[in-house]
Parts: structure tokens; sequence; C-alpha cells
């Protein structure tokens, strides 16, 4: 077991990555604080934990909003102790131009996909370093790495979200805090429901060298390799999971 007793948060814990990272934890004996927006969501995945021998609580959480991360942080500290590891992959996608998109749009998703990582580790990081460190580990997306077209909030925040992973990195590195980022190419989640299926075939024809979809699970993994001992000396990195789409500028 690589993460035996460890305490871990994953926000939007009850579904897709989240979910699959929720799984991943508890089956490498951690102990599991599910939070998600939709509380349903983050109790399905829990029972599911329990149910399966492994500790689990469900806490209904929107990480935009500083209070709700606060109670979420809290709840998990005096229900499992002060988190080792927090995995911040709460996110929303939205489409559209800077011409398009509303203000309101742009704040929301601003606010979940990177504005929450900020709270969370301001909210989190005393605890961590009092117990002695910890890892920060966040979701971009390969859409940090390069703009698509039609995503221009979302490329911006997860741009953001990756710079913002090296700054806690740098700052805290002394405090024994690590601080990474996976950058996923396209992964085959619930978030992607709405693509159609020829399209998101043609798209990976296109873009995609390895064949074949990303799955939940294969991010989870990483996840778990980076939340483990053997991530020990690894901090401030970018770790792409996409099937080699950032090998190349016309790939
Ligand atoms: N699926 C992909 O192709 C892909 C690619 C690159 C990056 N990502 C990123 O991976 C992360 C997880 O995405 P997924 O594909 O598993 O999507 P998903 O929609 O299956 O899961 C996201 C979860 O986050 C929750 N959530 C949304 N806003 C929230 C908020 N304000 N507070 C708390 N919970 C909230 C949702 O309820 C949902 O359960 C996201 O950050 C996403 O941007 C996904």
């Amino acid at each position: 077991m690589k993460l035996q007793d460890k305490v871990v948060i994953v926000t939007g814990g009850g579904s897709g990555i989240g979910a699959a990272a929720c799984y991943a934890f508890a089956r490498e004996g951690a102990q599991v604080a599910v939070a998600n927006r939709t509380v349903a969501k983050a109790d399905a995945v829990a029972r599911a934990i329990e149910s399966g021998g492994g500790r689990a609580i469900a806490i209904g959480a929107d990480v935009a909003l500083s209070a709700d991360v606060q109670r979420m942080i809290d709840r998990t500290a005096t229900e499992l102790g002060a988190p080792d590891i927090i995995f911040n992959n709460a996110g929303i996608s939205p489409s559209g131009r800077v011409a398009d998109i509303s203000e309101a749009e742009w704040d929301e998703c601003l606010a979940i996909d990177l504005k929450s990582v900020f709270l969370t580790a301001r909210c989190a990081l005393p605890l961590m370093i009092e117990a002695g460190g910890g890892l920060i580990l966040n979701t971009a997306g390969t859409f940090g790495l390069r703009a698509a077209k039609n995503k221009a909030a979302y490329s911006a925040a997860k741009a953001g979200l990756i710079n913002l992973t090296r700054s806690i990195a740098l700052d805290y590195a002394r405090d024994k805090i690590r601080c990474n980022v996976i950058c996923p190419g396209y992964v085959d989640t619930p978030l992607n429901e709405g693509f159609p299926r020829a399209e998101r075939d043609a798209f990976l024809e296109q873009h995609q060298p390895l064949r074949g979809l990303i799955s939940a699970e294969d991010v989870a993994e990483m996840a778990v390799y980076l939340a483990s001992d053997a991530a020990r000396m690894i901090t401030g990195q970018i770790f792409v999971i996409d099937g080699g789409q950032q090998a190349g500028l016309f790939a």
C-alpha cells in the first residue's frame, strides 16, 4: 500500500477523474474526503469506498467559495485528520471566444478552474506545514499548455493553474510541501458527454498519435504515483498524459 493512512482530499471527487482517483487512493490505503459541488455524487463514491472496506467521507462543497473550502478542510481535519494530500481536480470546461462569452461566464470558469486552488491551498497549507509536509496536486490540461480554439476562459484558467503550481512549489518547498500539476489530453469522462462520438473520433484521429481513449483510471494512476513516496523529490512539475498530442506542433 503506497498511501497507508494518508488523508487525501479530492475535489470534484464525485465524477470522472476525481472519482477514479478516490478509488485508486483508497485502494492504496488512504482515507479519502470526497468533495463535490453535487453532494449526492460524492456520497455515492464515499459509500462505494466504505462498502469495499476503505475509509471515506463525502463533503458537499463548491470550491469557488472560500466558506465552502474552509468547511471542507475543517471537516476533513476533524473527521480524518490534517490533510496530507489535496487533489485539486474539480473543474468545468466552458467553450467560447472572448467576444462570445459573458463576464459572468468568464468569472465562473476562472473561479472554479483557477481561484479554487488558491483558496484550498491558502486554507490547507498551515495545517499541512504543521503536520510536517504534504502534496498539493492539481489538474490542468493540455489546453493550459497550448490554447485551443473556442476555449478562451478555460485555456487561460488552466495556463494560470500551471504557473500557480510552480509558485506554490517554490514558495513552500522548504516547508516540505510538494506541488505538481497533471495535464491530461482528451479523457473519456462525463465532462465530454456532449461531444458527439463522430466528432470525438475525428478529433482523436487528427490530434492524438497513440490510438485509444485515455481513461480516468489512467490519470488516477499518475495521481497515485505523484502522491507516493516514490515521487518525494518531484515538485513544481507538469505531468502530461495525452497519447502524444503535445509531442509535436502538428500532431
Ligand atoms: N475529461 C477531459 O478530457 C479533461 C481533459 C483535461 C483536463 N480535464 C480536467 O480534469 C478535471 C476533472 O474533469 P473530469 O473530466 O473528470 O470531469 P467531470 O465533469 O466528470 O468531473 C468534474 C467534477 O467536478 C465537479 N465540480 C464542478 N464544479 C465544481 C465546483 N465548483 N465545486 C466542486 N465540485 C465541482 C463536478 O460536479 C464533477 O463531479 C477538470 O479540472 C477538467 O478540467 C479533463
